[in-house]
């Protein structure tokens, strides 16, 4: 009894010079340690020892890139912002017609009683360095293996449909924010924040319906009645946010932006270093989403070389303003 005592006491006393050697040999800090201990992957939002090369306010150097980004316009609707200009709310209606026209003002009031309405994201300045990884759904992520750093980020967005399940490897498994539209909705995990892009009120009152009681099944096209979702964790584009891409960004060409370069651009002004996945064709220039299978006729044209959104894209990526990830 005695000796099994005695030995237990000396094994204790060899584990902690090991812990001792530990720290002294491999030079590991105290923190490395715990870090080792515990597996942390979640880094606080505002670390400030990690180094961030390109910071909001290290940005406004380059001319062509103030041009296009007013860090004032808010991207997120909240219950002080939602009243739009008549300019903008005219911009936004004319977007995506439905017969069924409400009363905005009364709707974005019931709104703010489902969901929050706080004013997100107004924590900008030089000592935090928020990394993002924002995804496209296109299929030169297959294979890519980008799944560990895509998982790095401190938000980590996706939009639409995309799946994780069955694709970790190449697209991860965290989702921060999933950005979708009602037709485009699916349902999230309690741990993920719901960003609604909206196109008409009417997708709103689709948004209040579906996190209550389901009365909404049809906007433009069937859409999901219900989605799972914690009401807390959703939030709203801003009608102001769209347009100011449209004019500002997209110098107003086309009707008006897309999901994925809306994303993109909401990144910038949420993150201060936005890694961007999945956007533009895989290496066979064919444009497919991941999950899905490519279209039939290979060597689909690309349209006349590129589009103006990744024209803008690639420019952001050659002034350094995000990092662009291709694929294989
Ligand atoms: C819309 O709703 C608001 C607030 O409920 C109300 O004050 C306003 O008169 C309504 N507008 C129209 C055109 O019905
Ligand atoms: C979400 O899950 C519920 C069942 O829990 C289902 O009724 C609903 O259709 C799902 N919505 C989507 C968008 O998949
Ligand atoms: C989130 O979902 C998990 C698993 O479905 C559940 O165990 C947990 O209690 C939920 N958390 C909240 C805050 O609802
Ligand atoms: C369903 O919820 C919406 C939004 O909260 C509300 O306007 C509507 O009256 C409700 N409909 C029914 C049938 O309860």
């Amino acid at each position: 009894m005695l000796n099994k005592k005695r030995n237990l006491r000396l094994m204790a006393g060899i584990f902690i010079i090991g812990i001792v050697c530990m720290f002294e040999y491999a030079e590991l800090s105290y923190e490395d340690v715990l870090r080792l201990v515990t597996f942390a992957r979640k880094r606080p939002a505002n670390d400030k020892s990690r180094s961030c090369t390109t910071c909001v306010t290290g940005w406004m150097n380059d001319m062509w890139f103030t041009k296009r980004f007013q860090p004032s316009v808010r991207p997120l609707l909240s219950k002080r912002n939602c009243m739009l200009s008549e300019n903008t709310y005219k911009w936004w209606q004319r977007l995506q017609y439905v017969t069924r026209r409400a009363n905005y003002t009364k709707v974005v009031k019931e709104l703010f009683q489902i969901i929050p309405g706080k004013d997100h994201y107004l924590d900008g300045g030089s000592d935090r360095c928020r990394v993002c990884s924002v995804l496209g759904n296109s299929g030169n992520l297959l294979g890519s293996h980008y799944g560990d750093q895509i998982d790095s980020g401190d938000c980590v967005i996706r939009m639409n449909k995309a799946p994780t399940k069955g694709y970790e490897r190449d697209v991860g498994t965290r989702t921060t924010h999933h950005i979708f539209y009602p037709e485009s909705a699916v349902n999230v995990s309690n741990d993920t924040n719901v960003v609604l892009f909206p196109f008409k009120t009417l997708d709103l009152e689709w948004l209040m319906s579906a996190l209550t009681n389901g009365t909404i099944k049809r906007t433009r096209e069937n859409v999901p009645a219900r989605i799972n979702a914690d009401k807390d964790k959703v939030m709203v584009l801003s009608p102001a946010f769209m347009r100011y891409v449209h004019t500002s960004w997209l110098q107003n060409k086309g009707v008006y932006p897309s999901t994925g370069f809306l994303a993109l651009i909401f990144s910038l002004h949420i993150c201060d270093k936005v890694n961007v996945y999945g956007f533009g064709a895989n290496r066979n220039r064919v444009w497919h989403h991941y999950f899905e299978p490519p279209p039939k006729n290979f060597r689909l044209n690309v349209p006349h070389s590129v589009s103006n959104e990744y024209s803008v894209i690639l420019e952001l990526s050659k002034r350094k303003k995000i990092q662009l990830f291709t694929g294989i």
